[in-house]
């Protein structure tokens, strides 16, 4: 194999450690169904004082100057919030870098300007992880599902809150112990309000809505309420009924989306009330498929990686064809 790909990598918490595990275990078979020797080139880390159990010589605490630098071929972002990530993707963009991001939060806020600038410059960005961790959706959206008029999607985006409710009405624990192990299993974000109060899975159901209708849909335009302090009891209430509570996001793609995030009471025969534990799904009513539900694992380090891993993949085979392959335009 003749050609080597740079990839800077910035962020080495759950998801990054699992982004370098896994193109150091897989590297031969992701090189060469790449076309190229993909090699982590450098890490950016937040203190250099700490030991991260990696080369030291990779490491950086300098994320803008690694994502900047012109030997660095795929800049991969896993650092999550809005900055320094988002400079740092708009200084890989700028020169034409390849970038590929996790972070649901920045492109949910910044999807339109984010895809503009990646097309004015002919840089290639992907975002696979940001929603539904390990399934693919957001290519198979734009591909295999792209010439559907969306009527409707209802989402179990957020894997800590299910895996919360799960545990809740199978183990009969409590809200407060089931967010201890949920964080303990590494689904949850740093700050876990994101997930219970369901501000990841309006990230993520925002991030669709963008693509499906071609325009920065605004997160304060949705109604908003996660499971904070939900109690076994209303848990039980439902499950007697023949119910189950779910944490939903929804859009409906009327003349303007409405989206939300709430728990809702599903029939049990609903294909979203039988997901379980971190496991994220995605119904998707559209014109002329009907309906079809996508479903795998949504949270934690290794499904995510592997859908990081698996847009570097795309990104680098794009680059030895000197193309690139946009998401959806989105007009801000
Ligand atoms: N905290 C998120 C979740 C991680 O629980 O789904 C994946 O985005």
């Amino acid at each position: 194999m003749s050609s080597k790909v740079r990839v800077g990598l910035l962020g080495l918490g759950t998801v990054g450690r699992s982004v370098f595990d896994t193109l150091s275990a897989n590297h031969e078979l992701i090189s060469a169904r790449a076309g190229a020797d993909v090699e982590v080139a450098a890490v950016a880390v937040k203190s250099l004082d700490h030991d991260w159990g990696i080369d030291r010589s990779l490491l950086t605490d300098d994320a803008l100057g690694l994502a900047s630098d012109p030997s660095i071929d795929v800049v991969v972002e896993v650092m999550g919030g809005e900055n320094p990530a988002g400079d740092c993707i708009r200084a890989s963009l700028s020169r034409g870098a390849s970038a590929v991001s996790a972070n649901k939060e920045l492109i949910a806020k910044q999807i339109a300007s984010l895809v503009s600038l990646a097309q004015e410059n002919g840089a290639d960005f992907r975002f696979e992880a940001a929603v539904g961790g390990g399934i693919p959706i957001l290519q198979p959206l734009q591909h295999q599902l792209g010439s559907n008029r969306f009527i409707e999607l209802k989402g179990i985006l957020n894997g800590t809150t299910n895996h919360i409710l799960t545990e809740m009405r199978t183990r009969g624990i409590s809200f407060d112990e089931a967010l201890d192990e949920a964080q303990d299993l590494g689904y949850a974000e740093a700050d876990p309000t994101a997930d219970v109060d369901g501000w990841d899975a309006l990230y993520k159901i925002t991030i669709l809505s963008s693509l499906i209708t071609g325009q920065q849909v605004s997160i304060d335009s949705a109604s908003l309420n996660g499971i904070r302090g939900i109690a076994l009891a209303e848990i039980e209430a439902a499950e007697a009924k023949g119910e189950r509570l779910k944490l939903i996001a929804s859009a409906q793609f009327g003349d303007a989306p409405e989206i939300s995030v709430s728990v809702q009471s599903l029939p049990h025969e609903h294909p979203l009330a039988a997901i379980s534990g971190a496991t994220n799904a995605l119904w998707i009513q559209a014109d002329p498929l009907g309906e079809v539900t996508l479903s795998g694992p949504g949270a934690g380090g290794g499904p995510t990686a592997a859908a990081v891993v698996g847009d570097i993949v795309e990104a680098v085979r794009c680059r030895n064809m000197g193309t690139v392959s946009p998401p959806w335009p989105i007009s801000s």
